[in-house]
């Protein structure tokens, strides 16, 4: 089974880049940039790596991305996730941003953009990865502060392919970013929304309704809404699931508790994805590997994720039918 998930052809829908920071190039770049993080070693940072729910993670993430300044700081940050998804067969892979987090220390949108960018186009002719960029807004912050963050990234239009909406969500309904995502839509932005990671299955439905988002991220708590899991399963709306990060903060209690087997039954187009695997102790393979460990997933199952993975994916029809085709063949090859 190891071998089968290490090796079946995968799409990662669902990556902060910012939670790809491994503590070893966070102390490098923190040097580098002259900046003292408030922990004396990686060991001791590590330390810290215990969550008893999203804001305590929150908290060190947004202080850990404090250390990038420069363009090749973030290059430097993509490249490292880009070479490990090499490693794991993702030979697709949609990255989140969280400009505000970076823009709200002086670092110029352009910057951060730049760096992301410019690796991922050498991820592409280097590694043979191809991707997207998906701008998130960070929902604890006012809407008119998005609102600045969507006009800062209309000239890079070409190369943000949809705007998503991270950081806490409890107190942070959907209906707080709706004009703001009319303007992306409007402007000709895919949509996305972290939705049901801690937040009541309300918020799923008004990602839908409201934002006109094309996936939910995480999503788990649609299972407590039967209805929800029909409309889900009815609109084929993908669910970008993230097992680790799930257990990590406490979404669930034990792997065993994650739906995601349920959501495979119910046909329910469902994802796995790795979210922060810097900081939840695993990429996109060791999060497979462990919802198949607790599930009980078969081969099939982790086949059907990975053509899940396309066909959820913000890439052409054509090249989705090529990849979920390859799916088939690994399967049949190897089942
Ligand atoms: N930002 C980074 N990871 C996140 C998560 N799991 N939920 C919300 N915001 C995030
Ligand atoms: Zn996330």
């Amino acid at each position: 089974m190891k071998n089968f998930i290490n090796n079946i052809p995968k799409a990662e829908l669902h990556l902060h880049i910012e939670g790809s920071f491994e503590p070893e190039l966070m102390f490098k770049i923190a040097q580098r940039n002259g900046i003292k993080l408030k922990y004396n070693s990686v060991e001791d940072l590590k330390k810290e790596y215990s969550f008893n729910n999203l804001q305590e993670f929150l908290d060190i993430y947004y202080e850990g991305a404090g250390v990038l300044i420069n363009e090749q700081d973030f290059y430097d940050l993509t490249w490292a996730y880009l070479e490990k998804a090499h490693e794991q067969n993702i030979v697709h892979t949609e990255i989140f941003f969280d400009p505000q987090t970076h823009t709200e220390r002086g670092i110029e949108f352009s910057t951060v953009i730049n760096g992301i960018h410019k690796a991922l186009e050498a991820g592409k002719t280097k590694l043979g990865i191809s991707s997207k960029i998906i701008m998130c807004f960070l929902r604890h912050l006012d809407e008119s502060e998005a609102i600045k963050t969507l006009e800062q990234a209309l000239p890079y239009k070409d190369i943000i392919v949809a705007v998503g909406l991270d950081s806490s969500e409890v107190g942070h309904p959907p209906n707080k970013f709706e004009r703001v995502f009319e303007k992306a839509i409007r402007k000709g932005f895919l949509t996305v929304a972290h939705a049901g990671e801690e937040g009541p299955t309300e918020y799923i439905w008004n990602s839908m309704k409201l934002l006109k988002v094309a996936r939910i991220d995480h999503g788990i708590r649609a299972i407590e809404d039967d209805e929800l899991m029909k409309q889900l399963a009815t609109t084929q709306m993908p669910l970008t699931v993230c097992p680790l990060s799930n257990l990590k903060l406490k979404a669930v209690k034990k792997m065993e508790d994650l739906p995601l087997k349920v959501f495979l039954e119910k046909d329910i187009l469902a994802t796995v994805n790795s979210d922060d695997p810097a900081f939840f102790g695993g990429y996109i393979n060791e999060n497979f590997q462990a919802a198949a460990d607790a599930l009980a997933l078969t081969k099939e199952d982790i086949a059907k994720l990975a053509e899940n993975s396309f066909r959820a994916s913000f890439l052409d029809s054509e090249t989705k039918r090529a990849r979920v085709n390859e799916v088939k063949e690994y399967y049949e090859k190897n089942k």
